[in-house]
This record gives C-alpha cells, sequence and structure tokens, in this order.
C-alpha cells in the first residue's frame, strides 16, 4: 500500500461516516481527525488541555477534553459519546517515556507513567466506547514495531516496547471479546515525523494518518485481532 497524504474512502454508508480519535490535540492524532473531517465525516476527537480542544473545535471535529489516565476523566467518556454510532476509532493517545536503553532500570514514576498511559489508558477507555460503536465498526489501537516480541533484533527502548506489547494482549482481548460486532486491530503507524518520532522519520502524519484510514477500510472480519503495520503488511507478535 503506497502512501498519500489524504485518504478518502468510498462512503457506501446512507449517512456521513462517523469517527472517534482519542488522543488527536497533535501528531498523527491530529492528522487522522483533519483527515477525517475533510472527508465529510462527523468527528468527535479528545485532547487533555485547552489548546488541544481549541484545535480540534476550530477543525471541525467536537472536542472531549479527556485524560486517559485520569478514572475520573474517563468515568464520563460514555455519556458523552452517548451511543454515538462510530464507525471508525483511533485509540491513538500514546507516551513514549524516558529514552532508556535496556538494562537501565526505570523509577517507579516513569514505569507507571508510561503504563497508565499506553495500557491503562486503552483499558480504561475502550470499555466506554463500546456502546458507542456503529454495527461493522473498527477500532484500531496504536501499538508499534518496538511491540513485536517476534520482529525484535536487538535491544531498546525496553519500558516503551514493554508497554506497547501489554497494549497488543490488551487488543487481541478486545477483538475476541467483540468479534462480530467489530473488527479490532494493532496497528504500527510508521516512524512519524512527530514530537514523539523526531525530525528523522520516514512519514509525515498526513501520510501515516491516510494509511492508517485505509487500512481500516480493507480490512475484513479474518483480520480480527491483527497486529498491522500502515501500509497494511502483518506484523509478527
Ligand atoms: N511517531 C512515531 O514514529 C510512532 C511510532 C510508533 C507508534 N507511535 C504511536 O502513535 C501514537 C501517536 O504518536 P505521535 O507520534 O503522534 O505522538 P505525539 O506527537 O507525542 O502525540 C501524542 C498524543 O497523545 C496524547 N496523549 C498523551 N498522553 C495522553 C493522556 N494521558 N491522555 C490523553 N491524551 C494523551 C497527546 O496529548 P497532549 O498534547 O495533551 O500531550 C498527543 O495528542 C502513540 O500511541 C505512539 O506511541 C508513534
Amino acid at each position: 500500500m503506497s502512501s498519500s497524504p489524504t485518504y478518502s474512502p468510498p462512503s457506501p454508508r446512507s449517512r456521513a461516516l462517523r469517527t472517534l480519535v482519542i488522543g488527536a490535540s497533535r501528531g498523527i492524532g491530529l492528522a487522522l481527525a483533519q483527515q477525517a473531517v475533510a472527508a465529510g465525516e462527523q468527528v468527535v476527537a479528545t485532547a487533555r488541555d485547552e489548546s488541544g480542544l481549541m484545535t480540534l473545535g476550530q477543525l471541525g471535529a467536537r472536542a472531549i477534553k479527556l485524560d486517559v489516565t485520569l478514572p475520573a476523566s474517563v468515568a464520563t467518556l460514555a455519556w458523552q459519546l452517548d451511543g454515538a454510532g462510530f464507525d471508525r476509532v483511533f485509540v491513538n493517545a500514546g507516551v513514549f517515556g524516558p529514552r532508556l536503553r535496556t538494562l537501565d532500570s526505570p523509577s517507579v514514576d516513569d514505569f507507571d507513567a508510561v503504563m497508565h498511559a499506553n495500557v491503562l489508558g486503552p483499558m480504561q477507555v475502550i470499555p466506554q466506547l463500546v456502546d458507542a460503536l456503529a454495527a461493522d465498526a473498527r477500532l484500531l489501537v496504536m501499538s508499534s514495531t518496538l511491540a513485536s516480541i517476534g520482529g525484535r533484533q536487538g535491544p531498546g527502548s525496553w519500558l516503551y516496547s514493554a508497554s506497547k506489547a501489554a497494549l497488543n494482549s490488551v487488543l487481541k482481548d478486545v477483538a475476541l471479546a467483540l468479534a462480530g460486532r467489530a473488527i479490532c486491530i494493532a496497528a504500527h503507524p510508521g516512524w512519524v515525523r512527530t514530537a514523539m518520532g523526531g525530525p528523522g522519520g520516514q512519514l509525515e502524519p498526513a501520510e501515516s494518518a491516510a494509511d492508517l484510514r485505509r487500512l481500516l477500510d480493507s480490512l475484513t472480519p479474518a483480520d480480527n485481532g491483527g497486529l498491522f503495520n500502515h501500509d497494511g503488511g502483518v506484523l509478527p507478535w
């Protein structure tokens, strides 16, 4: 699948597609929200501060304030989504944490911050949005090639890798729980030039977002519970 800066899907439905992006203040999440709005979709997107909320509002998305690590913040999400019937959900919010080398033990605070954002966050958020999924919805959690145990070639950022590998486990359980109701995958967005990916990345956020939107459209029920690259390739767990 080749990268193109934007992607507008065919719309077989009689209504506009409805898209939810969790963690959309900047980077890949913002690009996902921008492209969905530009394609005429009804977009709900979350940010955790006023500046992010304003960015999303100006874009034309309905902005919801959400910090995925805070139970009190997540607790009202289902109520705010109000069974909206989302066709596509991107659970994108995540942090890298300290650039620890393997065998450098993380502090408890660093461990908690990364695991709370990347693992506890989705485990709190996804149950809140299940009742807001449309029939035949597609849900993507933002994983990473660094999560892949089978594909790992050398030591790396072991705290981040451990958190995304745990996220992959979470995704597999979600996929089993929602089988027949939604197609749920984990995906690597590419190495993307964002605050997290840095300037050396291979893709612009818009290119990654276009690929991820195309990937969701290409899924069949047999893909439920899979781990994919942004270009549609299957990644080893
Ligand atoms: N960039 C890459 O090369 C790359 C590669 C593999 C995987 N990924 C994954 O792709 C996703 C997006 O990455 P990115 O490169 O776009 O990163 P980014 O530019 O750093 O953006 C991260 C996004 O997550 C949000 N976020 C972080 N903690 C949050 C929390 N507790 N509650 C709610 N939102 C929170 C941020 O909101 P604030 O603005 O409020 O901080 C921001 O919108 C992440 O899950 C990342 O692990 C990225």
